[in-house]
């Protein structure tokens, strides 16, 4: 594995990757990464040719300093773990080399970045749609892969992608989760012990919601899921939405046939969690 710090180098690389006729797969990441991350990287490696993976703990991307501060950084082991896992470069740079100079562009992605993280972490999608066009602009892949765990972020991104005009294909990967349902996140790794037990409530609370749609009004579904997320005291539920898959703005009913997205996010501690299922009846 080739592992590249600085724009140039990665620049150099992908043009020439490219122009040896090769295709590019492109994982970006933020690192301490885990079994979601490594099936990103392994469908990529079955669909293109040259898999990139990029780790890069973005700061114009975190609203709260803390959580910038202490989010997990563990750059030995995810180079093992990329070696192992069919990643041919990685690229790996620094803040000052990703941002010579301080953003000052900004992004509006209208009613998308109104609702749940938008909403409830101003900024953050600019700091992701500024970095993700930059890692485009670097990497110049012909398939970026991203996850659905955060749903929301992908629909900012496919919006990146058409107002833009990147000329490459998006893929959505399913959320891969723990064996007790827990969606996998770099940030599981901070907490304690009964905060991990708790932890799965969140998909189980997702997974009420679903059923309960079955026969339940929206609003019927709304109020179980606070309750049941209530009953333990490690959960802070910051919001439960019921939306439309693509668009992420709130239903007040559930149309057959249409995707329906069930987002949750949650501080179980110290900890804000998020979590999806997207589903038609
Ligand atoms: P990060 O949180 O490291 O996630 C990198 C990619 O892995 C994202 O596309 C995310 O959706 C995906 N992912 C994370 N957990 C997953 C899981 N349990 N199942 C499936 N996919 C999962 O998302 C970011 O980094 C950053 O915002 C980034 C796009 C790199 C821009 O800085």
């Amino acid at each position: 594995m080739h592992l590249i710090s600085s724009v140039s180098a990665i620049k150099q690389q992908t043009e020439q990757i490219r122009s040896s006729g090769q295709t590019i797969g492109f994982v970006p990441t933020m690192g301490a990464l885990h079994e979601g991350h490594l099936q990103l990287l392994r469908t990529a490696a079955r669909e293109t040719d040259v898999t990139i993976c990029s780790i890069f703990v973005n700061p114009t991307q975190f609203n709260n300093p803390e959580d910038f501060k202490l989010y997990p950084r563990l750059p030995q082991a995810d180079t093992i773990l990329l070696e192992q896992n069919k990643c041919d470069v990685l690229f790996a740079p620094s803040a000052p080399e990703m941002y010579a100079e301080p953003l000052q562009l900004a992004f509006n992605f209208g009613a998308l970045e109104t609702v749940m993280e938008g909403k409830f972490r101003p900024g953050h999608f600019n700091g992701v749609a500024a970095v993700v066009s930059k890692l485009f602009h670097l990497i110049k892949p012909h398939k970026a892969y991203f996850g659905q765990k955060d749903l929301q972020q992908f629909a900012i991104i496919r919006r990146l992608v058409i107002d833009l005009s990147f000329d490459l294909e998006l893929v959505c990967h399913p959320i891969i989760r723990e064996a007790d349902g827990l969606a996998m996140s770099s940030r599981n790794r901070r907490l304690t012990e009964p905060e991990r037990q708790v932890a799965p409530h969140l998909y189980q609370a997702l997974q009420l919601a679903q059923h309960l749609l079955a026969t339940k009004s929206v609003a019927a579904a709304k109020v179980a899921v606070i309750n049941y997320l209530q009953a333990f005291k490690e959960i802070k539920l910051e919001y439960f939405e019921i939306a439309d898959a693509h668009t992420l703005q709130p239903l007040e009913a559930i149309t057959t046939g249409k995707q329906i997205a069930l987002c949750v996010a949650a501080f179980v501690g110290e900890v804000r969690l998020i979590d999806n299922i997207v589903f038609s009846y």
